[in-house]
């Protein structure tokens, strides 16, 4: 496992080439969200929130450039209140911004909804990470996670990030499963191409009751 300077390290070099984008704006992360099987947009889920509270609490784990929350800022203003998380620096002025390791680090708590868009397999750990989750999601709250796992290149298998062979069987497992911890649970395999190559990940979702 890399100690986190050795982490810091990896992902700088590998996004300071500029060719991975890490600033989605909200209309991509409306696209993820039916990727992952979610009817409801981005803006939608945020507005299903506001009609039971005044402010809606939304926390973006990888959040890159946070290019994504500061479009909901501009749609809702003072109504929602975003967090991001990463390893790297955020150029983006969010409500909050906390610079590190998400696997690691303490999220804010009671947030409505949590979104990871093509960050989780950068952070492994699945099982912690679904436990954070479970923790910092509020009564009625939901979290969106694509989790990708590998690609198969030339019939060779990849793993991708920090996705290990027992962090699939974790995820495998999962997908058996409803509930989990008290919470509704969709954890659905996937799979496609991405140019060329072929792609396996996981869909999840969970939802706590109100
Ligand atoms: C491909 S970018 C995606 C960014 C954003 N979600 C988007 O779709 O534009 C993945 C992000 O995950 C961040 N990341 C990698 N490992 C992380 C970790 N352990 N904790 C928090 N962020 C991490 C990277 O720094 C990078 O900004």
């Amino acid at each position: 496992m890399l100690s986190h300077p050795q982490r810091v390290k990896k992902y700088t070099q590998m996004y300071e080439l500029g060719v991975i984008v890490r600033d989605h704006a909200m209309q991509d992360y409306h696209a993820f969200l039916t990727n992952l099987g979610e009817a409801k947009t981005l803006s939608q889920l945020v507005e299903e929130v506001l009609a039971r509270k005044k402010q809606c609490q939304i926390l973006d784990l990888g959040c890159g450039n946070g290019q994504a929350l500061m479009d909901l800022k501009t749609q809702f203003g003072k109504r929602v209140h975003v967090t991001g998380i990463d390893l790297l620096p955020c150029t983006s002025k969010l409500d909050e911004f906390i610079q590190g390791d998400a696997i690691e680090w303490e999220w804010p708590r009671h947030q409505d909804l949590i979104l990871c868009f093509r960050a989780a397999h950068e952070m492994g750990n699945v099982s912690k990470f679904l436990t954070k989750i479970l923790a910092n999601l509020t009564q009625g709250g939901k979290a969106f996670a694509w989790i990708r796992t590998k690609e198969i290149i030339n019939g060779k298998v990849r793993y991708l990030g920090e996705i290990t062979i027992e962090e699939e069987a974790f995820l495998k497992k999962l997908s058996a499963f409803t509930s989990y911890g008290g919470a509704k649970l969709q954890c659905k395999p996937m799979e496609g191409m991405l140019n060329g190559t072929k792609q396996f990940g996981f869909a999840l979702i969970v939802e706590k009751p109100l």
